[in-house]
């Protein structure tokens, strides 16, 4: 049978903002100082981070027909339920696709506390997507299919086994992933606008998001996800789509938490409420995520869930040179309200380093406001950012900043404090606390 097995365990988290990850620091507590307990990396290994060969092992197609790859688990919404996703049959990629019936493969989990029997059963939705370009030359691709199925009924704490797959079919029968640092034809570069110039549309190579789901799935298929979008995963295509691959390969608890969007939504994970944002997508008050993040946060039971914490793609509160002041616009339309709210702690990515802020609340130390901790140095081949803005000669020319994905134009001088009349600090700003250069990933440990 045409089954994958594995174990979940209900109260592991593991956050992939924008498919990037993060740092070596691990906090002992919420309140207390983070201590960084991580060795830097050797100098020499800094921004030599290159992307599996499509030969390596790790990221080529072990199954055969249409027997269940790239499984993943995400979390819902409340710990009573998770989400199981795989991909069944193989993607095609040229000019010639032909896409998959996503129904000829039924979605079906079976699930329980005992290896045998699995004494629950739960279906789901199938899907494919594609990645079309309508120019001459580029390859097109079509996904194979993709299944989510959401489990309910956890207990916490608990371990669980679970089968996925179609149990009718017998086998045989026939930004996490920086896709878009290729060509379609599979050609890669460190730098895409550099080498690639004259593309008529900013390519991906999709079947880098199935060597992402390979490479991976020994470790998601365990411990549940969740994903945020970055602006890696945009990946524009014919008849303006984007997000595509980001919005059909992964589970999100969107229904569950009010939201109508894959862009943001929320979920609870222990003791904690978690709130996913989109940078990329219209953040304003007269915005649907805006008032659905109001909504959200007048839900958030402070008794049930203590701990407030917020995640999206690019960093309000960077000192770095790479990206420096770019989400501005975003900033100035929902700081006040995450602040009015008490969001204790904020993550981001985006930025290939790590930094860590003092609390602070519209660019002022503030004991009640968040602290900001960017973690965008997971590894990828773009390179790490080393430079600061407040170095000699680093501060960005302001109208150079704003990221057109985002919109607008609101980084201003600064109108008080040390940097007054300034577009940049000229020594590390007040508001941060620690910064790193080098490749890691954090781990957030809540006790009770
Ligand atoms: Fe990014």
């Amino acid at each position: 049978m045409d089954f994958y097995s594995g174990t979940v365990s209900g109260l592991l988290l593991l956050l992939l903002l924008s498919l990037v990850i993060v740092h070596g620091e691990i906090p002992t507590t919420l309140d207390g100082p983070f201590k960084p307990v991580t060795v830097p990396l050797d100098q020499s290994f800094r921004g030599h981070a290159i992307d599996l060969p499509d030969t390596d092992p790790r990221v080529q197609r072990t199954v055969k027909g249409y027997e269940p790859e790239q499984i993943s688990v995400s979390l819902s919404s409340t710990h009573h339920s998770v989400w199981i996703s795989w991909i069944t049959g193989e993607f095609q990629i040229g000019d010639n696709i032909k896409p998959l019936n996503p129904e000829m493969v039924a979605s079906f989990v079976h699930y329980g506390r005992l290896r045998f029997p699995l004494t629950h059963q739960a279906t789901g939705q199938s899907l494919i997507y594609n990645q079309l370009y309508p120019f001459e030359g580029l390859q097109n691709y079509t996904s194979g299919i993709i299944h989510h199925v959401r489990l309910t009924g956890l207990q916490p704490n608990t371990l669980y086994y679970y089968q996925c797959g179609d149990p009718s079919i017998p086998a045989m029968i026939g930004d996490a992933s920086y896709a878009n640092l290729y060509l379609t034809n599979g050609t890669g570069s460190d730098c895409y606008s550099c080498s690639f110039s004259q593309t008529p549309i900013h390519e991906t190579y999709q079947p880098r998001w199935d060597y992402w789901g390979r490479f991976m799935q020994p470790l998601v298929s365990k411990i549940p996800i969740v994903v945020v979008e970055g602006n890696h995963e945009i990946e524009e295509q014919a008849g303006n789509l984007t997000f595509a691959a980001y919005s059909s390969r992964f589970a999100f608890p969107s229904e569950e938490s009010g939201s109508s969007s894959t862009f943001y939504y929320s979920f609870h994970a222990g003791g904690i409420h978690f709130i996913m944002l989109g940078g990329y997508i219209a953040y304003n008050k007269s915005a649907d995520q805006y008032k659905w993040l109001e909504r959200d946060l007048a839900k958030v039971d402070r008794k049930v869930t203590p701990w407030l914490i917020a995640t999206w793609h690019p960093p309000w509160y960077s000192s770095y040179k790479a990206h420096y002041r770019e989400a501005e616009c975003m900033r100035v339309a929902m700081e006040e309200l995450l602040y009015n709210y008490g969001v204790d702690v904020v993550f981001n990515g985006h930025v290939h380093a790590y930094e860590r802020s003092n609390r602070v609340y519209n660019y002022t130390l503030d004991p009640c406001g968040p602290v900001y901790i960017t973690v965008g140095d997971g590894g990828n081949r773009e390179k790490m950012a080393i430079m600061h803005a407040d170095e000699p000669d680093n501060c960005p020319e302001p109208s150079t900043t704003p990221d057109s994905y985002m919109g607008g134009f609101c980084a201003y001088n600064f109108t008080s404090g040390p940097a007054a009349g300034k577009f940049c600090w000229d020594r590390q700003p007040d508001y941060s606390a620690y910064r790193e250069s080098s490749f890691g990933h954090g781990i957030l440990e809540v006790k009770n």
